[in-house]
């Protein structure tokens, strides 16, 4: 299939699933730091995938304004964070996120998948949003299951990357 992936990563786990899909898709996978008109135009689809960062998506506002040259390719997202994608806040913010970013292709399928996070390798920003988030969680009257797990978390490494919880998003390309 003529496609190609295009990734906003920060730290790696979006990369990775990235190149994992490019793999099993047998394309190419870009960085949206580095993706042209040229990686994008012809294709009959495109995979973007992005890193999910307080509100907003690692990538998302460079590979979107090449929206206008994906022609007749079709759109498929997936994000990559910490929150649990069964929940629906996660699919649900996560959706809201890409049809505002690729309103052309707004409602295409996306994806939630789960990344890792070291504090040791975060950069300055990064680790003072952290901190400034976990203030906030710390007053909160009744945390949800979730501020508990990330306040418990804090500071240290967590892995949630799973290459293979990507399948779902491959069985929807090739069906
Ligand atoms: C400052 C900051 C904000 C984050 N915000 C979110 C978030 O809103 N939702 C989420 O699920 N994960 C959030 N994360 C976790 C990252 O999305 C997660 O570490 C992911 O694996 C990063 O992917 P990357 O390594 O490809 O950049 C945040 C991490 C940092 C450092």
């Amino acid at each position: 299939m003529n496609a190609v992936v295009i990734y906003g990563s920060c730290y790696g786990s979006t990369q990775a699933y990235a190149e994992y899909i490019a793999q099993e898709l047998s394309c190419p996978a870009v960085s949206a730091k580095e993706v042209t008109r040229a990686d994008v135009e012809g294709r009959e689809l495109i995979v973007f995938g992005g890193g999910a960062y307080a509100g907003s998506i690692a990538g998302a506002k460079k590979a979107a304004k090449l929206e206008k040259y994906f022609g007749q390719a079709r759109l498929l997202c997936f994000t990559c964070g910490l929150a649990d994608p069964a929940k629906a806040k996660t699919q649900d913010e996560a959706r809201a996120l890409l049809n505002k970013a690729f309103p052309r292709h707004a409602g295409m399928p996306v994806f939630c998948l789960r990344g890792n996070m070291d504090y040791a390798r975060l950069s300055a920003g990064h680790r003072a949003m952290m901190a400034m988030l976990m203030q906030l969680l710390r007053r909160k009257k009744e945390p949800t299951e979730e501020d508990r797990q990330l306040m418990q978390t804090y500071g240290e490494k967590v892995e949630f990357l799973d290459l293979p919880s990507a399948q779902p998003l491959i069985a929807a390309v090739k069906r």
